[in-house]
């Protein structure tokens, strides 16, 4: 069964709570704007591309069930909204990319209320599907472009956050490629990090994993480095991307940087997978991505449900537990940035983006 991250039917949307897996599945109404806004913030969806299309989706719902007495105050309403919705995440730019491209669908799209309603709903269709289709064509990109760079004899990956069904509108962009190359016979084994703090490799890739029958394993983030060492058959590190700058720097999840770093050491490709709506083409290099800074309680605090003395997991009662001393400082960057020079490839839904003979990526020709 198709893992099924956002149910969107004309005029209603629901998301699976992401705060609830993977223990639970249930699935959360998105009845407007504000209910997208507080769903993004509070990471009861999250990913790049899967909070841009609940932004543009929820914004659709509200559009469908409102009436509106002329086809400017859309186009202002609209404009609004959508400023609204981009200041719920700062470092992913998908959603001030999906944003800017709605808001200059409704002021060129002519005609009454009505039509420029229906304008922006099916533009935002069709980012839901386009993001799917983009995805299943960065796997077959990552697949062929590690057939002829790696070869073909079965071989191992590493992986940080979650890059699947869960942040994207499906399948997934790194978790794509993941699953392209298994669905090929060429995995051997996949490693998801943890991620901490927030736990979306042990709590949602782990999940994707669990529940697509990938051979994989769990391991600590400190204990990348030491994993590389011991397993050679890793080949690959595949990471997914929030925003990546003009000259290929490309910020993702907190411990992205590290792996980039020992990819290097031990010999291993280092591989971001990302829809071109990723690529940020105006800002240069990754010193002008903002990183958004997340509150203390998520490295201090764990939630989760409560575990009997048997080891039996109790799904009806989740509990918070404190687990640092109270009183220490926390800083908890929730993005870094890996450099363009440690980043052998970068795979869009159009090609994969390597670097020239003076180290060079060229994304341009991707947009
Ligand atoms: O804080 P998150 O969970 O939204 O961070 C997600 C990531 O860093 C992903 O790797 C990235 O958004 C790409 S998702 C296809």
């Amino acid at each position: 069964m198709v893992l099924e991250a956002i149910r969107y039917t004309p005029h209603s949307l629901a998301i699976l709570d992401q705060l609830r897996l993977p223990h639970e599945s249930v699935y959360f109404p998105i009845k407007n704007s504000v209910d997208a806004f507080n769903a993004i913030k509070s990471m009861t969806v999250r990913g790049a591309p899967a909070i841009a299309i609940v932004a543009a989706l929820a914004l659709a719902v509200e559009l469908a069930n409102t009436e509106f007495e002329s086809a400017d105050v859309v186009r202002e309403f609209v404009g609004n909204k959508l400023k609204y919705l981009v200041t719920s995440r700062p470092t992913a730019v998908n959603l001030s990319d999906a944003a800017r491209k709605l808001e200059n669908l409704v002021n060129e799209t002519e005609g009454d209320a009505k039509t420029v309603v229906r304008a922006y709903i099916a533009a935002a269709e069709k980012m839901l599907v386009d993001d799917v289709n983009d995805n299943k064509n960065i796997g077959k990109n990552g697949l062929e472009w590690a057939k002829k760079t790696i070869g073909t004899d079965k071989f191992s990956i590493l992986t940080i956050c979650n890059t699947g069904s869960l942040a994207t509108a499906g399948y997934g962009t790194a978790l794509g490629i993941i699953r392209s190359i298994h669905g090929d016979g060429l995995l051997s084994h996949a490693y998801a990090l943890e991620t901490r703090p927030y736990n979306q490799g042990s709590r949602l890739t782990a999940y994707e994993l669990v529940h697509d029958n990938i051979p994989a394993t769990l391991i600590t983030d400190s204990m990348a480095s030491v994993l590389l060492k011991t397993h050679p058959e890793i080949k690959m590190i595949v990471v997914g991307a929030d925003r990546v700058a003009q000259n290929g720097d490309t910020a993702n999840k907190i411990g992205t940087y590290q792996l980039s770093i020992v990819a290097k050491h031990h010999g291993v490709k280092f591989v971001v997978a990302a829809p071109t709506t990723s690529i940020d083409i105006q800002t240069k290099t990754g010193e002008g991505i903002a990183i958004e800074q997340r509150k203390p309680e998520e490295l201090v605090t764990v939630r989760g449900p409560v575990v009997d003395k048997h080891g039996k997991v109790d799904k009806e009662e989740a509990k918070t537990v404190h687990i640092a001393a109270p009183g220490i400082g926390v800083w908890n960057p929730s993005f870094d940035v890996a450099p363009a020079a440690l980043i052998d490839a970068i795979v869009t839904e159009k090609g994969v983006a390597e670097k020239d003979q003076n180290g060079e990526f060229h994304l341009e020709s991707f947009l």
